[in-house]
């Protein structure tokens, strides 16, 4: 297995044009769908993802729960919920951090091998870049470290701003 590093891949795509395993939605506690990377997921996988969703209860910050794919060309979606950025003393890094090692620890419970992140918390929920990038990147790279299974994550990146963060917090 190569270094954790490599197995870390910067793209900048629409997530749900991504032909990977499992593809990270960044959701809210209601997993009902919304805006940005969630209504984008919602509306390419057909409404066959919200009536699944309405049968999982929701989801607590932090956590992170499985469904199909259904018309996307990924075959899961693992929905995570960030934190909303309240100024950063709010638990904010400890909640990303752990919406990036659940969404790793349910991925490979499901058997998969590659997986898409978009920017988790970068968006509505007002995250600062830099800082999320750098949870990610270390996160992600913490996790392949002890475990082989996962061969490629890929931190998608929607605009400029966030593949300069992803490759500053990546060192390149
Ligand atoms: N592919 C990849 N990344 C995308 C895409 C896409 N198609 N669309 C947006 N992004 P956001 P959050 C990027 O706001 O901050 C929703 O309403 C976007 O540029 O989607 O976690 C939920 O229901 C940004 O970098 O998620 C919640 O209520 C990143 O995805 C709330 O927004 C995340 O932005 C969650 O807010």
């Amino acid at each position: 297995m190569s270094a954790n590093s490599s197995r870390i891949q910067i793209v900048a795509e629409d997530i749900t044009q991504l032909r990977v395993d499992a593809i990270v939605n960044a959701a809210n506690r209601s997993l009902l769908g919304g805006g940005g990377v969630d209504g984008a997921i919602h509306r390419a996988a057909g409404p066959e993802l919200l009536a699944e969703c309405r049968t999982l209860g929701g989801c607590e910050t932090g956590q992170a729960k499985l469904t199909r794919g259904y018309r996307l060309p990924a075959r899961w979606v693992i929905h995570t919920v960030g934190p909303i950025w309240q100024g950063g003393d709010r638990g904010e890094p400890e909640l990303l951090a752990a919406c990036y090692r659940n969404s790793l620890r349910v991925a490979v419970e499901q058997g998969v091998r590659t997986i898409a992140f978009p920017a988790i918390s970068c968006g509505v929920y007002g995250y600062p870049l830099d800082q999320a990038a750098q949870i990610a990147v270390r996160e992600v790279r913490s996790f392949l470290a002890g475990d082989d299974r996962i061969q490629i994550v890929d931190l998608v990146c929607f605009g400029g701003e966030v593949r300069q963060a992803y490759e500053q917090a990546m060192g390149t």
